[in-house]
């Protein structure tokens, strides 16, 4: 699908062609991907931050939130509830926090893959090249990190740089493609300033650096964060404006499985959350295939609050786990069993 297609759609109101979009995309994804909705257990493992990202609500200078750090025990009791629930991957998500010590985790994700069989995910942030090798070497199979838009003005709006560094997201996952790593990687959907035409290029930038797995939720305002306390109206002016909205959230969906049908798409929590009664529904019904349960310990969910109201901050692992299960076999999709590897990787392989 060429760009000018792309931008139509994102633009369409009209409800038939709507439910033919949904149509192709499930049709898509049913064919290449099959129906097993893979589940990952994902552990958010600290909420310290480096970074100041304008929209984040565990930016660094937040200081209304109080900062934790899971203990390798911690860790490794989430480790097992994963294994426990039948999923075959762990993801170990944080903020970019260089407390997390190269060798600390070496050895955590070295217990995990000594101790199951479970695929292992991280999403930590823009780390150096040596930690990513690191862990790679470690066991570690898969990294995601969100290029969030492929403007780069935009991106340079909101993502001030580490003092003297400078913030290249596909640099890295050059890097992480060139170590080894199944790359995941993704965007927001109606950040202030974002256009319909930078849409339409990062749908086609996933096509053209071929990413395995590709994260897309809706941009929800903060109140402790500059973007988040930044008007609407003020940002709203431009008709290019896209809205972050459940429906335009689905659009990108829809149109990143018909440009990319192979990879692995999960139903995000941020969709959840802007529509928390079938959200995550419309989600897998219009192009999805993954979904990644909340196992993170009850005390700190509620920390891990990078914007508000997240879905799963009112319930424990258990909940997560049996609640998302209905809402799957509702729909009359099956649960994956296995690693639930992306199919992108397994053609270029
Ligand atoms: N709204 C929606 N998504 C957010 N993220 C961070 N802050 C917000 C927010 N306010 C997303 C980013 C990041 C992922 C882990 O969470 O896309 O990559």
């Amino acid at each position: 699908m060429e760009k000018p297609e792309i931008l139509e759609w994102l633009r369409t109101e009209d409800e038939g062609d709507l439910s033919r979009l949904w149509q192709m995309a499930d049709n898509a994804r049913r064919e290449k991907v099959g129906d097993d909705v893979h589940l990952r257990g994902l552990i958010e493992i600290s909420n310290y931050c480096a970074r100041d990202c304008g929209y984040c609500g565990i930016r660094a200078s937040n200081d209304s939130v109080s900062r934790y750090r899971m203990t390798t025990e911690e860790i490794m009791e989430s480790v097992r509830l994963t294994v426990g629930y039948g999923y075959g991957t762990v993801v170990l998500q944080s903020g970019e926090d260089y407390g997390i010590k190269t060798d600390w985790l070496t050895e955590i994700i070295k217990k995990t893959k000594k101790e199951t069989g479970l695929a292992i995910t991280l999403s930590l942030g823009e780390r150096d090249d040596s930690d990513l090798l690191a862990w790679r070497d470690a066991g570690a199979d898969r990294y995601l990190l969100r290029f969030e838009t492929s403007s780069r003005e935009l991106y340079d709006r909101i993502h001030p740089p580490l003092p003297g560094r400078l913030s290249d997201r596909f640099a890295i996952l050059r890097t992480l493609r060139q170590i080894g790593y199944e790359v995941g990687s993704g965007i927001m959907v109606g950040i202030p300033g974002q256009t319909y035409d930078c849409l339409a290029n990062d749908i086609q930038l996933f096509r053209e650096f071929d990413i395995d797995m590709i994260g897309i939720g809706p941009y929800i305002p903060h109140p402790d964060t500059p973007l988040g306390r930044t008007l609407r109206a003020s940002t709203a002016i431009s008709s290019d404006q896209v809205p972050n909205t459940e429906l335009l959230t689905c659009k990108v969906l829809a149109l990143t499985r018909l440009t990319c049908p192979l990879v692995n798409i999960p139903s995000t929590t941020a969709l959840a959350t802007i529509n928390r009664a079938d959200g995550r529904e419309h989600g897998l019904s219009r192009g999805a295939n993954i979904v990644m349960p909340n196992l993170t310990p009850r005390k700190y969910r509620e920390l891990y609050e990078i914007y508000p109201s997240k879905a799963s901050c009112d319930e424990n692992a258990d909940e997560s786990n049996s609640r998302i299960r209905n809402q799957i076999c509702a729909i009359g999709r099956t649960i994956g069993s296995g690693r639930g590897d992306s199919h992108n990787r397994k053609m270029a392989a």
